[in-house]
Protein backbone atom coordinates (compact mmCIF):
# COMPACT_ATOMS: atom_id res chain seq x y z
CA UNK A 1 0.00 0.00 0.00
CA UNK A 2 1.22 3.48 -0.68
CA UNK A 3 1.13 4.37 3.38
CA UNK A 4 4.24 2.21 3.83
CA UNK A 5 6.14 3.59 0.71
CA UNK A 6 9.44 4.70 1.74
CA UNK A 7 11.60 7.30 -0.38
CA UNK A 8 15.66 5.86 -1.64
CA UNK A 9 17.93 8.34 -1.39
CA UNK A 10 20.69 8.97 -4.33
CA UNK A 11 22.19 12.13 -3.16
CA UNK A 12 23.67 14.33 -6.07
CA UNK A 13 27.56 13.60 -6.60
CA UNK A 14 27.78 16.93 -7.88
CA UNK A 15 25.35 19.56 -5.72
CA UNK A 16 25.41 23.26 -7.08
CA UNK A 17 28.51 24.99 -5.75
CA UNK A 18 27.03 27.01 -2.81
CA UNK A 19 28.23 30.11 -4.13
CA UNK A 20 26.83 29.70 -7.59
CA UNK A 21 23.79 28.61 -5.69
CA UNK A 22 24.13 31.92 -3.64
CA UNK A 23 24.19 33.94 -6.76
CA UNK A 24 20.91 32.26 -8.59
CA UNK A 25 19.51 32.87 -5.56
CA UNK A 26 19.72 36.26 -5.50
CA UNK A 27 18.13 36.77 -8.51
CA UNK A 28 16.35 33.66 -9.68
CA UNK A 29 14.00 34.67 -12.41
CA UNK A 30 11.19 32.50 -13.05
CA UNK A 31 11.35 28.53 -13.48
CA UNK A 32 14.91 28.76 -15.23
CA UNK A 33 16.90 27.08 -12.37
CA UNK A 34 16.54 23.93 -10.47
CA UNK A 35 17.55 22.73 -7.42
CA UNK A 36 19.86 19.85 -7.09
CA UNK A 37 17.19 17.03 -6.41
CA UNK A 38 14.10 15.56 -7.97
CA UNK A 39 11.43 13.15 -6.65
CA UNK A 40 9.89 10.04 -8.73
CA UNK A 41 7.16 7.81 -7.98
CA UNK A 42 6.17 5.12 -10.29
CA UNK A 43 2.73 3.77 -11.53
CA UNK A 44 1.62 0.46 -13.09
CA UNK A 45 -1.84 -0.79 -12.95
CA UNK A 46 -0.36 -4.56 -11.30
CA UNK A 47 1.56 -3.01 -8.42
CA UNK A 48 0.10 0.67 -8.00
CA UNK A 49 2.33 3.28 -6.46
CA UNK A 50 5.81 2.06 -6.00
CA UNK A 51 9.24 3.18 -6.26
CA UNK A 52 9.80 6.11 -4.49
CA UNK A 53 13.15 7.88 -4.79
CA UNK A 54 14.50 11.15 -4.01
CA UNK A 55 17.55 11.16 -7.30
CA UNK A 56 19.90 13.65 -8.38
CA UNK A 57 18.12 16.01 -10.41
CA UNK A 58 18.92 15.23 -14.41
CA UNK A 59 17.65 13.90 -17.47
CA UNK A 60 14.38 11.34 -17.50
CA UNK A 61 14.94 8.00 -19.42
CA UNK A 62 11.89 7.94 -21.13
CA UNK A 63 10.91 5.81 -24.75
CA UNK A 64 10.02 7.35 -28.07
CA UNK A 65 7.07 5.58 -27.46
CA UNK A 66 5.88 6.60 -24.86
CA UNK A 67 2.42 7.72 -24.86
CA UNK A 68 2.69 10.93 -23.63
CA UNK A 69 4.73 12.19 -26.31
CA UNK A 70 1.99 11.27 -28.74
CA UNK A 71 -1.49 11.99 -26.48
CA UNK A 72 -0.01 14.51 -24.20
CA UNK A 73 -1.84 12.07 -21.17
CA UNK A 74 0.19 14.69 -18.66
CA UNK A 75 -0.70 17.03 -15.35
CA UNK A 76 0.91 19.22 -13.35
CA UNK A 77 0.71 21.12 -10.40
CA UNK A 78 2.05 24.61 -8.79
CA UNK A 79 2.51 25.43 -5.42
CA UNK A 80 5.76 27.36 -3.65
CA UNK A 81 8.11 26.84 -0.78
CA UNK A 82 8.51 30.03 1.92
CA UNK A 83 10.94 30.49 4.00
CA UNK A 84 10.05 31.56 7.35
CA UNK A 85 12.13 34.78 9.31
CA UNK A 86 12.91 31.43 12.21
CA UNK A 87 14.44 29.54 8.72
CA UNK A 88 12.28 26.89 8.72
CA UNK A 89 10.04 25.70 5.33
CA UNK A 90 6.22 26.37 4.65
CA UNK A 91 3.94 25.27 1.85
CA UNK A 92 0.37 26.87 1.87
CA UNK A 93 -2.48 24.35 1.60
CA UNK A 94 -1.06 21.63 -0.21
CA UNK A 95 -3.62 19.37 0.59
CA UNK A 96 -5.63 21.77 -2.15
CA UNK A 97 -3.15 21.28 -4.41
CA UNK A 98 -2.95 17.55 -3.64
CA UNK A 99 -7.14 17.09 -4.31
CA UNK A 100 -7.04 19.21 -7.40
CA UNK A 101 -3.81 17.12 -8.85
CA UNK A 102 -6.60 13.97 -8.67
CA UNK A 103 -9.25 15.89 -9.99
CA UNK A 104 -6.75 16.25 -13.09
CA UNK A 105 -6.07 12.82 -12.89
CA UNK A 106 -9.47 11.28 -12.93
CA UNK A 107 -10.00 13.81 -16.43
CA UNK A 108 -6.80 12.17 -18.43
CA UNK A 109 -7.71 9.55 -17.08
CA UNK A 110 -4.43 8.97 -14.95
CA UNK A 111 -4.24 7.17 -11.25
CA UNK A 112 -4.79 9.19 -8.13
CA UNK A 113 -1.96 10.18 -5.89
CA UNK A 114 -3.03 9.92 -2.75
CA UNK A 115 -3.11 13.06 -1.08
CA UNK A 116 -0.40 11.87 2.17
CA UNK A 117 2.18 10.91 -0.73
CA UNK A 118 2.08 14.17 -2.86
CA UNK A 119 2.33 15.54 0.11
CA UNK A 120 5.17 13.27 1.33
CA UNK A 121 6.77 13.84 -1.77
CA UNK A 122 6.96 17.77 -0.92
CA UNK A 123 8.41 17.10 2.39
CA UNK A 124 11.16 14.94 0.77
CA UNK A 125 12.67 17.27 -1.78
CA UNK A 126 11.74 20.15 0.48
CA UNK A 127 14.19 18.75 3.35
CA UNK A 128 17.54 17.57 1.09
CA UNK A 129 16.83 20.80 -1.26
CA UNK A 130 16.04 23.25 2.22
CA UNK A 131 18.93 25.47 0.96
CA UNK A 132 17.33 26.17 -2.56
CA UNK A 133 14.67 27.81 -0.80
CA UNK A 134 15.31 31.76 -0.63
CA UNK A 135 15.79 34.12 2.06
CA UNK A 136 11.68 36.09 1.91
CA UNK A 137 13.39 39.46 0.86
CA UNK A 138 11.78 40.13 -2.37
CA UNK A 139 8.93 37.65 -1.56
CA UNK A 140 11.26 34.86 -3.13
CA UNK A 141 10.15 31.37 -2.53
CA UNK A 142 11.33 27.75 -4.29
CA UNK A 143 8.45 26.77 -7.14
CA UNK A 144 7.54 23.23 -6.49
CA UNK A 145 6.36 21.55 -9.75
CA UNK A 146 4.83 18.02 -9.04
CA UNK A 147 3.83 16.18 -12.29
CA UNK A 148 1.97 12.97 -13.95
CA UNK A 149 2.63 11.49 -17.06
CA UNK A 150 2.01 8.05 -19.52
CA UNK A 151 5.52 6.22 -19.81
CA UNK A 152 4.00 3.21 -20.89
CA UNK A 153 4.99 2.59 -24.93
CA UNK A 154 2.30 2.35 -27.29
CA UNK A 155 0.48 4.00 -29.79
CA UNK A 156 -3.20 2.65 -29.96
CA UNK A 157 -5.32 5.90 -28.77
CA UNK A 158 -6.10 4.39 -24.60
CA UNK A 159 -5.29 5.29 -21.20
CA UNK A 160 -1.66 4.07 -20.27
CA UNK A 161 -0.70 1.39 -17.53
CA UNK A 162 2.35 2.99 -16.94
CA UNK A 163 2.77 5.83 -15.30
CA UNK A 164 5.42 8.50 -13.60
CA UNK A 165 5.43 10.66 -11.01
CA UNK A 166 8.11 13.61 -10.46
CA UNK A 167 8.45 16.17 -8.06
CA UNK A 168 10.64 19.30 -9.09
CA UNK A 169 11.53 23.08 -7.57
CA UNK A 170 12.60 25.78 -9.05
CA UNK A 171 13.57 29.01 -7.23
CA UNK A 172 11.73 31.73 -8.42
CA UNK A 173 11.16 35.43 -8.19
CA UNK A 174 8.64 37.53 -9.74
CA UNK A 175 6.75 35.41 -12.15
CA UNK A 176 6.73 39.23 -14.85
CA UNK A 177 10.31 40.25 -15.78
CA UNK A 178 9.11 43.79 -14.26
CA UNK A 179 8.38 42.49 -10.84
CA UNK A 180 4.76 43.80 -9.68
CA UNK A 181 3.37 46.36 -12.15
CA UNK A 182 0.34 46.78 -14.11
CA UNK A 183 0.37 45.00 -17.15
CA UNK A 184 -1.76 45.07 -20.31
CA UNK A 185 -3.31 42.02 -21.50
CA UNK A 186 -4.43 40.85 -25.07
CA UNK A 187 -7.79 39.42 -25.69
CA UNK A 188 -7.96 35.93 -27.88
CA UNK A 189 -10.64 36.62 -30.38
CA UNK A 190 -9.58 33.92 -32.67
CA UNK A 191 -8.70 31.19 -30.39
CA UNK A 192 -10.24 29.16 -27.20
CA UNK A 193 -8.19 26.97 -24.31
CA UNK A 194 -10.75 24.71 -24.17
CA UNK A 195 -14.17 24.75 -23.90
CA UNK A 196 -17.11 23.13 -22.17
CA UNK A 197 -16.71 19.51 -21.22
CA UNK A 198 -13.17 20.12 -22.26
CA UNK A 199 -10.37 19.93 -19.91
CA UNK A 200 -10.47 23.64 -18.97
CA UNK A 201 -10.56 22.59 -15.40
CA UNK A 202 -7.83 20.15 -15.20
CA UNK A 203 -4.22 21.19 -14.64
CA UNK A 204 -2.93 19.74 -17.97
CA UNK A 205 -0.28 20.88 -19.87
CA UNK A 206 -2.56 20.41 -23.36
CA UNK A 207 -4.57 23.18 -21.83
CA UNK A 208 -0.85 25.39 -21.66
CA UNK A 209 0.09 24.24 -25.09
CA UNK A 210 -3.27 25.52 -26.50
CA UNK A 211 -2.75 28.86 -24.91
CA UNK A 212 0.68 29.71 -26.67
CA UNK A 213 0.50 30.49 -29.66
CA UNK A 214 -2.47 33.18 -28.57
CA UNK A 215 -0.03 33.69 -25.77
CA UNK A 216 2.56 34.82 -28.84
CA UNK A 217 -0.13 37.05 -30.48
CA UNK A 218 -0.65 39.07 -26.75
CA UNK A 219 3.93 39.43 -26.60
CA UNK A 220 3.93 40.77 -30.61
CA UNK A 221 1.01 43.43 -29.38
CA UNK A 222 2.81 44.71 -26.08
CA UNK A 223 0.64 42.47 -23.70
CA UNK A 224 1.93 40.08 -20.55
CA UNK A 225 -1.09 37.43 -20.42
CA UNK A 226 -3.40 36.21 -23.07
CA UNK A 227 -7.41 36.99 -22.20
CA UNK A 228 -9.95 33.98 -23.43
CA UNK A 229 -13.40 34.01 -23.28
CA UNK A 230 -16.06 31.40 -22.57
CA UNK A 231 -16.58 29.12 -25.45
CA UNK A 232 -20.47 29.36 -25.36
CA UNK A 233 -21.45 32.91 -25.54
CA UNK A 234 -18.12 34.54 -26.28
CA UNK A 235 -19.06 37.18 -24.31
CA UNK A 236 -17.71 36.19 -20.59
CA UNK A 237 -14.70 36.28 -19.65
CA UNK A 238 -13.06 33.22 -18.53
CA UNK A 239 -9.49 33.44 -17.04
CA UNK A 240 -5.79 34.34 -18.75
CA UNK A 241 -3.64 31.80 -20.52
CA UNK A 242 -2.10 30.80 -16.48
CA UNK A 243 -4.00 32.75 -14.13
CA UNK A 244 -7.29 33.84 -13.07
CA UNK A 245 -8.95 37.07 -13.00
CA UNK A 246 -10.56 39.68 -10.15
CA UNK A 247 -12.30 42.68 -10.80
CA UNK A 248 -12.98 45.59 -7.31
CA UNK A 249 -15.94 47.41 -7.34
CA UNK A 250 -16.29 51.17 -6.34
CA UNK A 251 -19.10 50.02 -3.37
CA UNK A 252 -16.37 47.18 -1.98
CA UNK A 253 -17.26 44.19 -4.50
CA UNK A 254 -14.77 41.57 -5.43
CA UNK A 255 -16.08 39.97 -8.96
CA UNK A 256 -14.66 36.97 -10.01
CA UNK A 257 -15.79 34.44 -13.24
CA UNK A 258 -17.37 31.55 -11.16
CA UNK A 259 -16.33 27.92 -12.30
CA UNK A 260 -18.71 26.90 -15.06
CA UNK A 261 -16.02 23.96 -16.00
CA UNK A 262 -14.05 25.61 -18.28
CA UNK A 263 -11.88 28.02 -15.62
CA UNK A 264 -9.25 26.50 -13.15
CA UNK A 265 -10.11 25.97 -9.66
CA UNK A 266 -7.22 28.48 -8.26
CA UNK A 267 -6.11 27.57 -4.95
CA UNK A 268 -5.14 31.72 -4.71
CA UNK A 269 -8.68 32.30 -6.21
CA UNK A 270 -10.15 30.32 -3.42
CA UNK A 271 -7.92 31.68 -0.70
CA UNK A 272 -8.85 35.19 -1.85
CA UNK A 273 -12.11 34.89 -1.79
CA UNK A 274 -11.63 33.75 1.62
CA UNK A 275 -9.71 36.42 2.69
CA UNK A 276 -11.39 39.35 1.18
CA UNK A 277 -14.74 38.32 2.56
CA UNK A 278 -13.41 37.42 6.24
CA UNK A 279 -10.73 39.86 6.54
CA UNK A 280 -11.47 42.47 4.27
CA UNK A 281 -15.37 42.63 4.50
CA UNK A 282 -15.65 42.98 0.78
CA UNK A 283 -18.55 41.28 -0.87
CA UNK A 284 -17.46 38.70 -2.70
CA UNK A 285 -19.22 37.92 -5.71
CA UNK A 286 -18.85 34.61 -7.91
CA UNK A 287 -20.36 35.42 -11.53
CA UNK A 288 -19.96 35.88 -15.39
CA UNK A 289 -18.34 39.24 -16.43
CA UNK A 290 -19.15 40.39 -19.80
CA UNK A 291 -16.89 42.00 -21.75
CA UNK A 292 -19.44 44.94 -22.10
CA UNK A 293 -19.64 45.09 -18.48
CA UNK A 294 -15.84 45.74 -18.44
CA UNK A 295 -16.09 48.62 -20.96
CA UNK A 296 -18.71 49.78 -18.91
CA UNK A 297 -17.88 49.94 -15.90
CA UNK A 298 -14.25 50.74 -15.93
CA UNK A 299 -15.70 53.90 -17.96
CA UNK A 300 -17.84 54.73 -15.66
CA UNK A 301 -15.14 54.61 -12.67
CA UNK A 302 -17.12 51.47 -10.98
CA UNK A 303 -14.75 48.60 -11.60
CA UNK A 304 -12.19 50.55 -10.00
CA UNK A 305 -9.24 47.61 -9.61
CA UNK A 306 -8.42 44.73 -11.86
CA UNK A 307 -5.83 41.88 -10.90
CA UNK A 308 -4.87 38.41 -12.13
CA UNK A 309 -4.19 35.71 -9.36
CA UNK A 310 -2.35 32.15 -9.39
CA UNK A 311 0.54 30.49 -7.29
CA UNK A 312 3.35 31.74 -9.69
CA UNK A 313 2.38 35.53 -9.92
CA UNK A 314 0.55 35.59 -6.57
CA UNK A 315 -1.39 38.66 -7.52
CA UNK A 316 -0.56 40.92 -10.35
CA UNK A 317 -2.36 44.13 -11.52
CA UNK A 318 -3.99 44.21 -14.62
CA UNK A 319 -3.96 47.39 -16.79
CA UNK A 320 -5.60 48.19 -20.26
CA UNK A 321 -6.96 45.23 -22.45
CA UNK A 322 -6.27 45.58 -26.09
CA UNK A 323 -7.42 43.00 -28.83
CA UNK A 324 -7.60 43.06 -32.49
CA UNK A 325 -11.02 44.76 -32.08
CA UNK A 326 -11.04 45.90 -28.56
CA UNK A 327 -9.75 47.64 -26.46
CA UNK A 328 -10.54 48.95 -22.97
CA UNK A 329 -8.86 51.66 -20.73
CA UNK A 330 -7.09 50.18 -17.48
CA UNK A 331 -9.54 51.08 -14.71
CA UNK A 332 -8.55 54.40 -12.46
CA UNK A 333 -7.28 52.66 -10.05
CA UNK A 334 -5.51 49.61 -11.10
CA UNK A 335 -2.40 48.20 -8.74
CA UNK A 336 -4.29 50.17 -5.96
CA UNK A 337 -5.38 49.48 -2.69
CA UNK A 338 -7.91 46.43 -2.29
CA UNK A 339 -5.07 44.59 -5.30
CA UNK A 340 -2.10 45.34 -3.42
CA UNK A 341 -4.19 45.08 0.56
CA UNK A 342 -5.18 41.27 -0.86
CA UNK A 343 -1.47 40.71 -1.46
CA UNK A 344 -0.51 41.61 1.06
CA UNK A 345 -2.71 39.98 2.98
CA UNK A 346 -2.20 36.59 1.52
CA UNK A 347 1.80 36.85 1.27
CA UNK A 348 1.48 37.59 5.13
CA UNK A 349 0.27 34.78 5.73
CA UNK A 350 2.65 32.69 3.12
CA UNK A 351 6.35 34.02 4.78
CA UNK A 352 4.69 33.54 8.02
CA UNK A 353 4.65 37.81 8.73
CA UNK A 354 1.19 37.43 10.76
CA UNK A 355 -0.38 34.11 12.62
CA UNK A 356 -2.22 31.72 10.55
CA UNK A 357 -5.67 31.14 11.78
CA UNK A 358 -6.81 29.30 9.43
CA UNK A 359 -4.42 26.61 9.24
CA UNK A 360 -3.34 27.45 6.15
CA UNK A 361 0.71 26.16 6.41
CA UNK A 362 2.35 22.84 6.52
C1 LIG B 1 0.87 28.66 -11.45
O1 LIG B 1 1.59 27.93 -10.74
O2 LIG B 1 0.43 29.73 -11.04
C2 LIG B 1 0.51 28.21 -12.80
O3 LIG B 1 -0.63 28.21 -13.12
C3 LIG B 1 1.50 27.77 -13.76
C4 LIG B 1 2.12 28.80 -14.65
C5 LIG B 1 1.40 30.04 -14.89
C6 LIG B 1 3.55 29.03 -14.25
Amino acid sequence: TTDALTFAHTPNPHPTDPAKRAEILADPGFGVHFSDHMVTIDYDVEHGWHDAQVLPYGPLAVYPGASVLHYAQEIFEGLKGYRHADGSVWTFRPERNAARFQKSAERLALPQLPTDLFVESLRQLGTVDRDWVPDPEGEKSLYLRPFMFATEQFLGVRSAQEVKFVLIASPAGPYFADGVKPVDIWLSEDFARTSLGGTGEAKCGGNYAASLEPENEAHANGCAQVLFLDTETHTNVDELGGMNIMFVTDDNVLVTPKLTGSILHGVTRESLLTIAAEDFGLKVEERAVSLDEWRERVADGTFTEIFACGTAAVINPLAALKGRTVSIPAARNTGGEVTMGLRKALTDIQFGRVPDRRGWMV
